[in-house]
């Protein structure tokens, strides 16, 4: 069989657009023809910024995370609280979100370059899918052509999920977005970076809570380890995992030692199907967790993400 040049030409475009087209409107190269160079350029400044200070990469990702879970990822998160408006930013959720620097300095020289034509939300999955990178962990690519949203609104972010939340509360609330129980703990793995405060779990310790009850799901060691943490302040911070700036599996070697931190942490080693996949990311099974994130990433930065729309001059404020 022979083919023209015109039937080559047609099979290898529609070979590209399968394989860099996801039939939303988004794809891999999105900005190829409008701003060649605005990958490079963000992963450059991203990388230079976790060079100087590697625990932003923690914040970048969970940053992604928060601005996905509430009104798709759209960059909602970035917004300012006005006078009339209080945004998801200034939600207690978020108080402790880093990173916003990173993003506000990328998207400085993007806009220089090619003025208002990459999306804040895009730079936020970028930053996002950098930092796992930078950190060590899956090289991965992402489609891009998300547009900013308008709305971001405080009472929005109660729909963020719980530390205090037991595996059927994650499993629920993670399914009402279209996730696989197995993708949610993967998901959970985003742990293996930073940091809670000691907020975040001091209502498992003994004399921090009312309750004045020790969390039996946590270690003996463990419970001293963030008790001292905890006489420290609320704002102390304790490490996920022993290695807070490398992307590894190390958050689920913890679970397993009974030193979750947060107890939606150590929740997942209760329920029989969870603890399975806990024990499948564990120990020598790095590889299988690092291929299940980057997939279950790639789907959470599509969440609602809308085609249309604008792209924000200054990723505070709408237009
Ligand atoms: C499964 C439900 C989840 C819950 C209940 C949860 C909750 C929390 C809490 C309470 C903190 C500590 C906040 C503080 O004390 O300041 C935290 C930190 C963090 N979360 Fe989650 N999270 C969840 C899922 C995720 C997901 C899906 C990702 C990303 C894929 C993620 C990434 C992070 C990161 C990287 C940090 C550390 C941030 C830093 O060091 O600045 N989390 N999370």
């Amino acid at each position: 069989m022979r083919f023209d040049m015109k039937t080559m030409i047609v099979v290898v475009l529609m070979v590209f657009m399968l394989r860099h087209c996801n039939g939303l409107g988004l794809n891999m190269n999105y900005y190829l023809m409008s701003c060649p160079m605005a990958e490079f350029m963000i992963k450059n400044s991203v990388n230079s910024a976790l060079r100087a200070d590697p625990t932003l990469a923690a914040g970048l990702i969970r940053m992604h995370f928060h601005d996905c879970w509430i009104q798709g990822c759209d960059a909602s998160v970035l917004l300012d609280s006005t006078s009339d408006n209080t945004a998801e930013k200034d939600s207690p959720a978020n108080l402790s979100l880093r990173g916003y620097e990173v993003i506000d300095n990328a998207k400085k020289l993007v806009e220089n370059m090619c003025p208002g034509v990459v999306s804040c939300a895009d730079i936020v999955a970028m930053a996002a899918r950098d930092a796992v990178i930078f950190a060590g962990g899956p090289v991965y690519d992402i489609p891009k052509g998300r547009k900013d949203g308008t709305r971001s609104k405080i009472e929005d972010t109660r729909n963020l999920p719980s530390p205090t939340f037991n595996t059927s509360e994650l499993i629920n609330m993670f399914k009402q977005h279209g996730f696989s129980v197995q993708e949610m703990v993967a998901l959970s793995g985003g742990h293996t970076l930073g940091v809670a405060r000691c907020s975040s779990f001091k209502n498992r310790l003994k004399n921090f809570d009312s309750t004045n009850d020790v969390d039996p799901s946590i270690d003996k060691q463990f419970v001293k380890t963030l008790t001292k943490t905890c006489n420290a302040g609320d704002n102390a911070e304790q490490p996920f995992d022993s290695s807070r700036n490398m992307f590894d599996n190390d958050y689920y070697n913890a679970l397993q030692r009974q030193a979750g931190v947060l107890f939606s942490d150590q929740t997942l080693m209760t329920d029989l199907t969870t603890r399975q996949i806990v024990n499948g990311y564990a120990g020598f099974n790095q590889a299988r967790f690092f291929f299940d994130f980057q997939q279950a990433m790639v789907k959470m930065g599509l969440l609602d993400v809308k085609e249309t729309g604008e792209v924000r001059q200054n990723c505070h404020k709408i237009n």
